[in-house]
């Protein structure tokens, strides 16, 4: 067990100093709004964090919880959820298929008395792809689906074959017309289903449709995220059976109807990841309270071989950064492995890193667009296929950047917090989908940010 890190000074000089640094309207709690679409990001760089924050709830356990509502008619409450743009689509697509929606802060309370409608529009689904996960419910609960397909999107062209397999597996006749995927079903049928590769929302829609089909389903070769396992506990307390899940072959028994419970979603690894690997590229220390570290192994070990003193400790991460991180290769690939969306993150880390890191992306094929915007910064980064190899420099330094896709962001912010100067990461649209407050909170690690249009 790594040495305890000591704890973070309560009062660091860094946050007075940035607290006087954020304009006013920072100053206080200001309601929660997602901002102009072109908003920008202004980080000044080049000093060590210090301080403490709480982790929100999980982005990728919220959307296909808040999904399963669709399979009861009873109440269905939901904790810990988190205040994102793609939450706000993913409600604002349930309400139009009539679901009653309540949210007060974190607790979103849903009525799905009866689903008056069955479509997914484009609209909505092409802002955001985790839409596809109302079709397994629809499918189960209403026996009709008519869901757009997604859509590539700037990391892959993302299809949802797999989806759509599965769910003839179980007995729906599928169609695509006019680009959308239109499902029927009397009654879903149990069955064993082999999907082609891992994927985690192609498991989640299969084990929600499957909760209501008649007999048993199997899902071999299933996605083990721990966003699963969530969803799978969700599922459970509505009266789902179900077995295996977190391992890959998921067993599930289907029942007749699904009833109401009250469900509170795990802490976000991700987020609880990026800011770990900020602390890291710019030094410093931070307790992340509520962070899961049973769910991050892949991630802590990376960390604690770049130089990271990680404590887990009564339910809080804690971080120590006091040298210049070194290098560390990696390999993306599903859960238990390293996860594709902290790639982009330690790409960062690694552009200040002493040495050189590999790193091969797996997952997805253009999950490399961040790489030009830290090459705009001074990162010695080449290509080769699905490998980048990053050359660390000392220094990084700050200039206008623009994020591209949602981990791309984090990535641009880990970057500017490390490089000397001022950074401004362009089209942060992006970054509201997935981090909560996110300003906020690196200002609460003495970050010196502001948000501006
Ligand atoms: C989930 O996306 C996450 N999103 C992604 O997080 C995450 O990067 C990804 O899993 C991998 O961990 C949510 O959970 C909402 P996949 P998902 O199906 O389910 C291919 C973020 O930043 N595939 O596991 O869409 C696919 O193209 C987002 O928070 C098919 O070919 O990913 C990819 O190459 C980004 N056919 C691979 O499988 C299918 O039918 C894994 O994709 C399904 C997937």
């Amino acid at each position: 067990m790594p040495a305890a890190v000591p704890a973070v000074p309560a009062t660091s000089p860094r946050i007075t100093r940035a607290v006087q640094f954020r304009p006013p309207a920072l100053g206080r709690a200001a309601p929660f709004c997602f901002d102009g679409p072109m908003d920008k990001l202004k980080i000044l760089g080049g000093t060590r964090l210090a301080g403490e924050i709480t982790v929100s709830g999980a982005k990728n356990a919220a959307l296909p919880i808040l999904a399963a509502s669709l399979l009861t008619a009873d109440e269905f409450i939901v904790d810990n959820v988190p205040q994102l743009q793609d939450v706000a689509t993913t409600l604002k697509l349930l309400k139009q298929m009539g679901v009653a929606v309540e949210r007060d802060n974190a607790t979103v309370r849903l009525k799905a008395d009866s689903v008056t409608r069955t479509e997914a529009p484009y609209e909505l689904v092409k802002t955001m792809r985790a839409s596809i996960l109302v079709l397994g419910p629809l499918v189960a609960r209403a026996g009709s689906a008519r869901v757009s397909l997604p859509g590539g999107c700037a990391i892959g062209a993302r299809p949802v074959d797999q989806h759509i397999k599965g769910l003839e597996a179980l007995g729906a006749t599928i169609r695509i017309e006019n680009g959308f995927v239109v499902a029927e079903a009397k009654r879903l049928r149990g069955a064993r289903i082999a999907t082609d590769m891992v994927t985690v929302t192609g498991t989640e829609n299969l084990m929600m449709a499957a909760t209501l089909a008649d007999g048993e389903t199997i899902i071999e070769n299933a996605a083990r995220e721990p966003e699963v396992v969530d969803l799978a506990a969700a599922l459970s307390a509505m009266g789902a059976r179900i077995q295996g899940a977190g391992s890959d072959r998921i067993v599930i028994q289907g029942v007749e109807r699904l009833h109401g419970a009250r469900h509170r979603v795990m802490p976000d690894r991700i987020e609880t990841g990026t800011f770990l690997s900020a602390v890291v590229a710019a030094g410093g220390s931070a307790v992340l309270r509520g962070a899961a570290a049973e769910t991050l192994g892949a991630v802590l070990g990376k960390l604690r071989e770049a130089g990271a003193q990680i404590d887990a400790q009564n339910g809080a991460l804690r971080i120590r950064m006091d040298s210049r991180p070194r290098a560390v290769s990696l390999r993306t690939a599903p859960y238990p492995d390293f996860p594709t969306d902290m790639q982009a993150q330690f790409m960062a880390l690694n552009c200040v890193a002493d040495g050189v890191g590999e790193i091969t992306e797996t997952i997805f094929e253009n999950r490399f667009m961040h790489v030009h915007e830290l090459q705009r910064l001074g990162a010695n980064i080449t290509i080769d296929g699905n490998m980048a190899t990053v050359q660390g420099v000392y220094k990084l330094a700050g200039a206008p950047v623009m994020a591209t896709d949602l981990r791309a962001s984090a990535s641009l912010i880990v970057a500017a917090l490390a490089a000397e100067g001022e950074t401004t990461v362009d089209r942060i649209y992006h970054l509201d989908r997935g981090y909560e407050k996110m300003e906020a909170k690196l200002a609460a690690l003495g970050a010196i940010v502001h948000r501006t249009r």
